[in-house]
């Protein structure tokens, strides 16, 4: 949509009432003009005839019915017509009797279309009337009674044609007849023209170009400011409160732009306010969340201790009871197998041939599940006594190989190492160590029972010593994955529970932790770190 401004419009409407003004006023002054020129026309006209209506001669004519002698007062007639209006000139002796008619050539009415007076007796007094004739020429008409004694002086003859006068004494006079002339207003008209082009279009021209001149101004005066205010709000409206209405009058604008720079003032202040406040906010915010995210690591530090102490207790109760019990089952066990070695010699076939095969078998078994009894025994005897590392400095790579050397892989599992070459020296106990991959390798080749991938690798990261032992086997399920450092919590029916309850007590005596990740049905991964510098350890 055209935005029409307030400045257009007030030209506009300024203008188009100057217009109007200067319209009206070229307006009234041609009426004035062609009114003041028309009665000038009557004038002239009235006092043609009546120099015809008292020339002597036109009456003696007119006694006579004589039209030549009309000749010289008609030519002293066109003599006095100095503008050169007079149109026509007509003798009516009768109505129907017209002793002289004539017309200009210029005249372009036949004089037969110029109307006679209907009722020549019946005028008493000259008439006058104005009529246009069917090709649009007008004429001013005259028609003057002529008697047979007629001494009327000139004023008197024009009071009779204003109607002044009414009494006329010429009445009791014999009619000669009339005589009517007609003059064209053409000259009027040209001037008319004249005056129309020369004055009154160049006077209008005048008045509506003033008139916008001057609207222009005065619309500068009031709109500029105004347009300036509107500058301003836009800036401010889009955000730049620095900005300033720069107007001084002292008018009902002036007052309006200091409020609103007044109002700007106060809402930079505002904002300014809102924006320290905001800014404060931020800076406590961001505290409270250093200071939660500080309490969230210090609640789960707190969490794993409060679970270290729990399974460090519950280790060192299961290990104290398990110390006791596999103790005093030690003997009895030994007394056991001691009794079946003899009862296996007595009753071997070699001693009694016709023995029957089922106590060969049974003893066999109950030798094997002696063996069994007396490793669980050992395992847990070797659990609690888990004694101090004894360290010496080592290369990680090394005892890693030399655990893999020692566990039995099966043929559908493949092995694949990732071990970091030159990695530093690291202070610890080789055997310890050793054992704790013995039992994650073990573990890994248990769970993956139909075969899959074992991968081992070793790196240094953040001051560590890092070893993954990952499997594609069954996986941990989630809710016993907090359980399987537990020790004699196993999953397997000949299994012990011991292996990763002893692996976590190595670690943890070499200052160091065992992690585990596992998806069921996808793999585990588990994760021992060992700290590069130790102060428990002494140098390397
Ligand atoms: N790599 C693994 N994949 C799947 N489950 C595992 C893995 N390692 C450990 N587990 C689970 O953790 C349990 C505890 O393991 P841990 O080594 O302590 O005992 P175990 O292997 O059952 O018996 P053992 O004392 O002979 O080692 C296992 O029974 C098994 O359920
Ligand atoms: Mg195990």
């Amino acid at each position: 949509m055209i935005k029409i401004g307030i400045r257009f419009k007030f030209i506009f409407f300024t203008s188009l009432l100057i217009a109007t003004i200067g319209l009206a006023s070229s307006w009234f002054f041609s009426t004035q003009t062609r009114s003041q020129l028309e009665e000038e026309l009557k004038k002239r006209g009235y006092s043609l005839i009546a120099q015809l209506a008292q020339d002597g001669e036109v009456k003696d004519s007119m006694t006579v019915a004589q039209k030549a002698f009309f000749e010289e007062p008609i030519r002293r007639l066109r003599n006095l017509d100095i503008e050169r209006e007079l149109a026509y000139w007509r003798v009516l002796l009768t109505q129907d009797n017209i002793l002289l008619e004539e017309k200009e050539k210029w005249i372009k009415t036949e004089i037969d279309k110029i109307p006679v007076h209907k009722n020549i007796d019946g005028i008493t007094a000259p008439v006058f009337n104005v009529f246009t004739t069917d090709n649009g020429e007008q004429f001013y008409n005259f028609i003057v009674p002529i008697h047979e004694k007629q001494t009327i002086a000139e004023e008197e003859f024009a009071a009779q044609f204003f109607g002044l006068e009414e009494d006329s004494d010429q009445n009791e006079e014999k009619l000669l007849g009339i005589i009517q002339i007609g003059l064209t207003p053409e000259r009027i008209n040209k001037k008319m023209q004249v005056v129309l082009w020369t004055r009154s279009i160049p006077l209008g021209f005048i008045i509506v170009l003033v008139g916008i001149g001057v609207s222009y101004f005065i619309a500068s005066g009031v709109v500029k400011p105004v347009k300036l205010l509107v500058k301003t709000t836009d800036k401010v409206a889009s955000g730049d409160l620095s900005q300033k209405v720069e107007i001084s009058s002292k008018d009902e604008i002036g007052l309006l732009a200091s409020q609103f720079n007044q109002m700007t003032k106060n809402l930079k202040q505002l904002i300014d306010e809102k924006e320290g406040v905001m800014d404060e906010l931020k800076n406590v915010n961001k505290e409270l969340s250093l200071i939660n995210n500080e309490l969230v690591q210090k609640n789960e530090q707190l969490n794993e201790a409060q679970e270290q102490l729990v399974r460090t207790e519950k280790l060192a109760a299961v290990g104290t009871l398990a110390s006791g019990v596999s103790h005093e089952l030690r003997n009895p066990l030994s007394a056991i197998k001691n009794a079946v070695f003899l009862l296996k010699r007595k009753l071997s076939r070699k001693a009694m041939p016709d023995i029957d095969e089922k106590i060969v078998q049974f003893l066999d078994i109950m030798d094997n599940e002696i063996d069994r009894c007396s490793k669980i025994i050992n395992d847990l005897l070797g659990f609690t006594r888990v004694s101090k590392p004894t360290r010496f400095s080592s290369d990680i790579n090394t005892v890693v190989n030399e655990a893999l050397s020692r566990v039995v892989i099966a043929k559908n599992i493949k092995l694949s190492k990732t071990l970091q070459p030159n990695l530093p020296m690291i202070m610890i106990d080789a055997n310890q160590i050793d054992q704790v991959l013995i039992n994650l390798v073990e573990n890994a080749c248990q769970a993956m029972v139909d075969g899959g991938e074992l991968k081992i690798s070793s790196k240094v990261s953040e001051g560590f010593m890092e070893i993954e032992i990952s499997d594609s086997g069954c996986g941990i399920p989630e809710k016993e994955v907090k359980k399987i450092f537990d020790p004699l919590f196993t999953t397997k029916p000949s299994g012990t529970g011991i292996g990763l309850a002893v692996c976590h007590g190595i670690m943890q005596k070499h200052n160091g932790a065992i992690n585990v990740k596992s998806q069921e049905g996808i793999g585990t991964k588990m994760f021992i770190r060992l700290p590069l510098e130790d102060k428990d350890a002494g140098s390397v």
